[in-house]
């Protein structure tokens, strides 16, 4: 069997559990590009492209990150999840379920993102305060102000 080559600028990272490499990588794009564009996971949403809203967020190496201001360069060699990683199985997550019942999700734009600031705070304190909540979302803007069904329902996802 013929080995696989790849060019030198290829950029390796592992993508919700799948190693994935991206050939000619340009180094100054975004993260958030490759994931769209290059792995068509468009679940994660890009909204103001500069750091501003949240919506674009992913977790890279366990923390949730603004992929619109990761370069692809900096993704080498680490570890990715984005929200279609949340569902396994056809089976959501508890942290979904807890979107869903509380109706925590309006147009849903901003939803993918805030899921992902949550899963990074659960996954790392697993009970968290009411602040400890506020602050791990801060970064998450929701255009259709339903902030108070998504703090509880990461509440609820926590309890
Ligand atoms: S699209 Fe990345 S923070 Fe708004
Ligand atoms: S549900 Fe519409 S932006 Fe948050």
């Amino acid at each position: 069997m013929t080995p696989t080559t790849h060019s030198a600028n290829a950029i390796r990272f592992l993508l919700n559990g799948e190693p994935v490499t991206v050939d000619n990588a340009d180094p100054t794009q975004s993260v958030l590009y490759y994931l769209r564009e290059n792995q068509r996971l468009t679940g994660t949403k890009e909204g103001c492209a500069v750091g501003e809203c949240g919506a674009c967020t992913v977790i890279m190496n366990g923390n949730a990150v603004n992929s619109c201001l990761i370069l692809a360069s900096q993704a080498n060699n680490a570890i990715i999840e984005t929200v279609e990683n949340l569902e396994q199985d056809d089976v959501l997550s508890k942290l979904q379920e807890a979107f869903v019942e509380e109706g925590a999700i309006q147009c849903g734009f901003c939803t993918p993102g805030m899921l992902m600031s949550a899963k990074a705070l659960l996954d790392k304190i697993e009970h968290p305060t009411e602040e400890q909540i506020k602050e791990a979302l801060e970064g998450n803007l929701c255009r259709c102000t339903g902030y108070i069904p998504i703090l509880n329902a990461v509440k609820k996802a926590a309890e």
